[in-house]
């Protein structure tokens, strides 16, 4: 199973930013730790962070067909890109959404999420280690659907 593993704006900050929210780690450092476990259960994943809104559309369009799932952190445009909702809705891709920090025990605004309704799940505050929890209920999901 092939996953791709979107990241959204200021991810690439990891391990500088809110350290107290985001924790300690670097992006690339959550890369391998990621890669090492989803390798183990035979999950094979591709990365790719933008700041940029439309870079992660064009990222989840040319996922089509390549692979059999997506990861999703879509960052701050989690809570207002109605163009990253229609770009999963119109490619059909599965995906699943993934955040480090828990969302819930935040400000209000970010309760909302723009995608949670066309994700099959949705996986929050468990730091780096939602990636992996995220990406096992999509190839469980996939794995179950193609009995
Ligand atoms: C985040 C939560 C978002 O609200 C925030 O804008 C982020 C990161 C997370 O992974 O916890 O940039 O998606």
């Amino acid at each position: 199973m092939k996953f791709l593993v979107i990241n959204g704006p200021n991810l690439n900050l990891l391990g500088k930013r809110e350290r107290d929210v985001y924790g300690s780690l670097s992006y690339r450092e959550l890369e391998e730790k990621v890669t090492a476990h989803l390798e183990r259960e035979g999950i094979e994943c591709e990365f790719f962070q933008s700041n940029s809104e439309g870079e992660i559309v064009e990222a989840i369009q040319s996922a089509a067909g390549k692979v059999d799932g997506i990861v999703i952190n879509p960052a701050a445009y989690t809570h207002t890109s109605i163009a990253i909702r229609d770009a999963l809705l119109g490619t059909g891709i599965p995906a699943v959404e993934v955040h480090i920090s828990n969302v819930y025990a935040r400000e209000d605004f970010r309760r909302k999420s723009l995608i949670e309704d066309v994700v099959v799940g949705k996986v929050c505050g468990f730091g780096w280690f939602s990636y992996v929890l995220g990406a096992r209920g999509l190839a469980q999901h996939l794995s179950e659907e193609r009995k």
